[in-house]
């Protein structure tokens, strides 16, 4: 594992362009990266389902700056509305940046930036933010280096992306991203993520995410806080052992379309996520009642009906309810008639499996 290959090479070109935009989306973990070491590197490989609706829109403008001090000089705008409390995370990331991207130096940079999810509802910015925006200073750096390859830009803009947000370096493609080394999986880094490269099953394209909106509520314990608890964890090692091991399981159910297996599979990860967190010194709870409620709802439904749908969760109360694009309809009114009643406001948005960024 080697970080030289992303220190940039002498740039042929000067910068003319003055703003470039991304919109990068957010992605759900079916294998859960929860524990990590060093900046951003973690303690066991990740796979997640790139989303198409949820997505952060950035465009980033800069000026030449007349004098060039040890200062960053940015400006963050969120929906049109100046946030400076948002500054100094985009001033760290910066300064974890400077040495692959030593440009960010030079200029006056100004971050417009909106979410295509609603303000606080518990989805988080953070990977579809820093996805869009580290991919806006890549664009920058292959403007200067025109002969930069496609592989290259991609595999660095993940690099930077994962620097600013661990689970943000695979919301760059898709429809499946592997982030962390693992033996089976060709080309997995820990440094950046890649597209998963083996054979889907037509039974996972376009495969649905229903985002349950359970708690909108500013969560007790921070996911970097949370990610700090795995340190002395009592069951860290076997849980990262066990993350391999569902990496190597997962590979053949998505060839063969395996739903049932899928189904334990990705419930699992999502249970034993929550179970770290139950089990951390301090311990904590991020589910809500409503969580639970609506968990065993999906449970009855899928016995019921024989339909395979099922949940995951990230590091907080809403649910992702997954399922085949093909039972689309009916699960769509099971959600409106059954589960939209243990949501905050009733909220809840229908996604779907995206293919990554776009340039704009
Ligand atoms: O990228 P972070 O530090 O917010 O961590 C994300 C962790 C989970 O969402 C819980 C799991 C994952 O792999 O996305």
């Amino acid at each position: 594992m080697t970080t030289t290959k992303f220190h940039p090479e002498v740039y042929t070109q000067a910068l003319t362009s003055e703003s470039v935009s991304y919109a990068s989306p957010s992605n759900i973990a079916l294998i859960k990266y929860w524990g990590k070491h060093g900046v951003q590197i973690p303690k066991n490989p990740s796979i997640s389902f790139t989303l198409d609706t949820c997505k952060t829109t950035t465009k980033l403008s800069y000026v030449k700056r007349e004098k060039i001090t040890d200062e960053y000089e940015l400006k963050v705008i969120l929906d049109g509305k100046h946030k400076p409390g948002f500054e100094p995370k985009i001033y760290q990331f910066f300064g974890r940046i400077q040495s692959y991207l030593p440009f960010v130096k030079d200029y006056e940079f100004t971050i417009e930036t909106s979410n295509s999810f609603p303000h606080s509802s518990g989805i988080a910015s953070s990977a579809s933010g820093l996805s869009a925006l580290a991919l806006c200073l890549m664009e920058m750096e292959r403007e200067m280096q025109p002969e930069m390859t496609l592989k290259h830009f991609n595999q660095k803009a993940s690099f930077i992306a994962r620097l600013g947000s661990g689970s943000g370096c695979r919301s760059l493609e898709g429809p499946l991203v592997v982030w962390g080394e693992h033996a089976e999986i060709k080309g997995s880094s820990d440094l950046y993520g890649v597209q998963y490269p083996y054979e889907i099953n037509p039974v996972f394209d376009n495969y649905q995410d229903a985002i349950l909106l359970v708690d909108k509520g500013e969560k007790p314990v921070s996911s970097t806080v949370g990610h700090n608890l795995m340190h002395n964890h009592a069951y860290a090692a076997s849980r990262f052992e066990q993350a391999v091991v569902n990496l190597s399981k997962l590979i053949p159910m998505l060839k063969t379309g395996d739903l049932d297996g899928f189904v334990r599979l990705v419930e699992s990860e999502a249970l034993t996520l929550h179970s770290m967190m139950l089990t951390s010194d301090p311990y904590f709870i991020l589910m809500k009642p409503n969580t639970l409620h609506i968990i065993d709802k999906i449970w009855e439904y899928r016995r019921e009906t024989g339909i395979p749908v099922c949940f995951t969760l990230d590091a907080g109360a809403n649910v992702h309810v997954l399922f085949p694009d093909k039972d689309k309809e009916q699960v769509h009114e099971f959600i409106k008639n059954n589960l939209s009643k243990y949501c905050q406001d009733n909220r809840y948005i229908f996604d779907s499996v995206g293919s990554g960024a776009i340039k704009l």
